[in-house]
């Protein structure tokens, strides 16, 4: 993109003015770097994220993961492995062990250190002679065993733990810090991504075992851009690129076909195949424990964690909808640098308070909360983001993308969407979200990103929250009314607490009291109510309740 329109530089100058006083000198943030291309007139060199995934992809097929030893000499190490090839980047981690991925330069050297591999005998038991990139270091003339050295220096891969956090975030001196903090903290780290592309990579050689032409691709949070560490691997099994799928028939003479099982529905083919897969994955799948065929659901999927890489996984098959609902997250968050910062913060705010869940339940998800935060800057005066509706009518011949019947079309070009200038700080739209959501009328009005406006709500659901693409769905099918409840109550709660605790900035202590958003991500008052006879909200004291009163008022005279 050569041009990004005047309004949207004005909109970063001004919001970047109200901004810059908190940063630390030689802290670029996204938003400066755009106004930066914009004043040097400098190509948008914003990645789509098909070009994204094919570059990580490309990366992946030419690495390994080798386990090894935390003492391992990392310098014999690579002098080693080059024997088999340059060697491009390399990094360690640790997790159930200490594990090492090399990304060599191309992937003969990947063959070549394949090739020098043995298969492991050991005594008592036997092995599936099953060969994948998946290695252990078994050379201990690398290992530093009596070394008084310290071990490996390896990447962090889970993001600190939420009384750090608080501490960390109190020292910042303005609310936008502590915003832009956090998602530095929580966000994925270009190591973390590589692996779970690498991860992608490992699981595709063993349904190519099956599939030749398949390729795994990474979808959801993973590559979305609102991934947190630790947040789960999702992919998909794609058959959509195998040759012969859109193979024009010849008017006359002859041509061949595939004989092939025929089955009921798509449906029944994705159960089948996942079901197949799953059970290789089981059996011969290198540190893939814990397989679930979970093949009834909405989605079937197969679930398993990866021991090596730490990451917890879901792999689904037809799920082509759900990669176009992460291009559009993707897409939009990196239309304006607050959208991700916006979303990484009312995630970590509704796990510190079970708002949210690893585990499945009646529990908002941190999708539909994603999507509650789009909805939200979509309604601002003037909107931060476009509706689904405009970007679909910005699309190209080429964004046409109809799936089973549902217009998953939307412009894939960022230099085609204008912005408005809209210049609020994070500490304003972080204050009004909670406000928003305060006084929502869950009741009656079914949220919706396509439109970027309430709708009648469709059904009975206590939360309805419109699947962008498959528009007849709701994202938010799970929620029941306590959970719902709990949501609302802790917007209240922390809507007040925010108005109370923002402009308190400490300062000369290394220890200074939680301020600002480290107070919302304290204990809360108002989300122990957990009972689930307890259906009606109760503010957890009068002040509270005096809030409501108020935000009601404030919103009545908006309106
Ligand atoms: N998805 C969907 N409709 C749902 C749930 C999920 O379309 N009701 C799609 C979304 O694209 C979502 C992806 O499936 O991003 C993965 O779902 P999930 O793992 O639940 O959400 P993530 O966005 O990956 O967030 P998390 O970090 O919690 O895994
Ligand atoms: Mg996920």
């Amino acid at each position: 993109m050569l041009r990004l329109r005047v309004r949207r530089r004005n909109n970063l100058r001004s919001y970047l003015q109200k901004v810059k006083t908190c940063l630390p000198r030689g802290v670029v943030t996204d938003a400066a770097e755009a106004a930066r291309r914009d004043r040097s007139g400098e190509k948008d060199e914003r990645r789509t994220l098909d070009t994204l995934l094919l570059q990580r992809h490309e990366q992946a097929e030419r690495s390994v993961l080798i386990g090894c030893q935390s003492r391992t000499n990392e310098k014999k190490f690579l002098k080693f492995l080059s024997k088999h090839g340059d060697i491009k980047k390399h990094f360690f981690y640790e997790t159930y062990g200490t594990y090492a991925v090399v990304e060599f330069s191309s992937r003969e050297g990947v063959s070549s250190l394949l090739d020098s591999a043995a298969i492991p005998s050991v005594s008592h038991e036997a092995t599936v002679p099953f060969k994948s990139r998946l290695l252990s270091l078994r050379n201990l003339s690398v290992v530093d065993s009596l070394s008084q050295k310290p071990g490996l220096q390896c990447q962090p891969q889970t993001s600190v733990p939420i009384n750090k956090l608080i501490q960390k975030l109190s020292r910042e001196e303005s609310v936008d810090r502590q915003i832009t903090s956090l998602t530095d903290v929580h966000q994925l780290t270009e190591e973390n991504s590589r692996l779970r592309f690498l991860v992608c990579s490992l699981l595709r050689d063993v349904a190519a075992a099956y599939f030749p032409e398949c390729s795994i691709k990474p979808f959801g949070s993973s590559v979305n851009g609102f991934g947190k560490l630790g947040c789960d691997l999702d992919m998909f099994l794609d058959l959509d690129g195998i040759a012969g799928w859109n193979l024009k028939m010849p008017k006359s003479g002859l041509f061949l076909e595939y004989q092939m099982k025929r089955a009921n529905s798509e449906r029944a083919v994705t159960q089948s195949i996942l079901s197949v897969i799953g059970e290789c994955v089981d059996q011969f799948g290198p540190g893939c424990v814990g397989v679930q065929k979970i093949l009834n659901a909405r989605c079937p999927l197969v679930r398993f964690a990866h021991q090596p890489s730490g990451f917890q996984c879901d792999l689904t098959a037809n799920n082509r909808v759900a990669m176009k609902s992460t291009e559009l997250l993707y897409l939009y968050g990196e239309l304006d640098p607050r959208v991700r910062r916006l979303v990484f913060t009312v995630r970590c705010w509704a796990r510190a308070h079970s708002i949210t869940s690893t585990i499945p339940g009646a529990w908002i998800t941190n999708f539909s909360l994603t999507v509650m935060v789009l909805f939200f800057l979509q309604k601002r005066s003037p909107p931060i983001i476009p509706t689904l509706d405009h970007l679909q009518e910005l699309a190209g011949p080429a964004d046409r993308c109809v799936i089973d019947g549902n217009n998953c079309t939307f412009v894939s070009d960022f230099g085609k969407i204008e912005l408005q200038s809209n210049t609020e700080t994070l500490e304003k739209l972080l204050s009004d979200f909670f406000e928003f959501y305060a006084v929502f009328p869950f009741n009656t009005a079914s949220i919706s990103i396509r439109k970027g406006k309430e709708q009648n709500k469709p059904e009975v659901a206590p939360l309805h929250i419109q699947n962008p693409f498959e528009t007849s769905l709701n994202v938010s099918k799970n929620v029941n009314a306590t959970q719902l409840d709990r949501f609302v109550a802790l917007c209240q709660e922390s809507a007040w607490l925010f108005q109370q605790s923002k402009s308190v900035s400490p300062r000369g202590s290394d220890t200074p009291a939680p301020w600002g958003l480290a107070t919302l991500l304290l204990p809360s008052q108002v989300t122990g109510v957990k009972s689930p006879k307890r259906r009606r909200r109760e503010p957890a004291s009068e002040r509270i309740k005096g809030l409501l009163e108020s935000l009601k008022s404030k919103n009545q005279g908006k309106s």
